[in-house]
């Protein structure tokens, strides 16, 4: 299962990119938000870095206009490594290095079809363990201090 949520700022992106993984046959589960009314994106975060950290969810797709907001609330929940990523190259190497757990993108920055080919590039990538992993395990002492 996919967790994605968005604030109003992302909800037509979210929108667009559920339409997207559905088509391929995805499980994608909404934490909402469900309309353009306003709402707070740390709430949102905080709905969907749960599924990711307990092992419900294969990993997080945030959406917030700037994709800013979104990505610094979910940085603050343990276990969660979220990249904000305008770009397929970023996309990709978040997996392969940071093993990033959570991708974020500003659906008021990027249109439909280059947040799909990021999202894909991510889902595409695999992490490379290996002096990654010794990095990310430095991440980690910071985390538990
Ligand atoms: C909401 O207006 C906007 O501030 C939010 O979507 C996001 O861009 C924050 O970083």
């Amino acid at each position: 299962m996919i967790a994605i949520g968005s604030d109003h700022g992302g909800y037509e992106l979210k929108c667009a990119v559920i339409k997207h993984l559905e088509s391929k046959g995805l499980e994608v589960k909404d934490f909402g938000c469900y309309s353009k009314d306003s709402v707070n994106y740390p709430d949102i975060a905080a709905a969907v870095c749960p599924a990711v950290t307990k092992g419900e969810a294969d990993f997080g797709i945030l959406i917030c206009g700037t994709g800013i907001g979104i990505s610094i609330a979910a940085n603050k929940h343990k276990g969660i490594r979220a990249a904000l990523c305008s770009d397929a190259y970023s996309a990709e190497k978040t997996k392969q290095h940071n093993n990033a757990n959570v991708i974020c993108m500003g659906g008021r920055v990027l249109g439909e079809d280059l947040a799909i080919s990021i999202l894909e590039a991510y889902m595409n990538a695999e992490f490379e363990g290996g002096r990654h992993q010794a990095r990310i395990d430095l991440i980690t002492d910071i985390e538990n201090k």
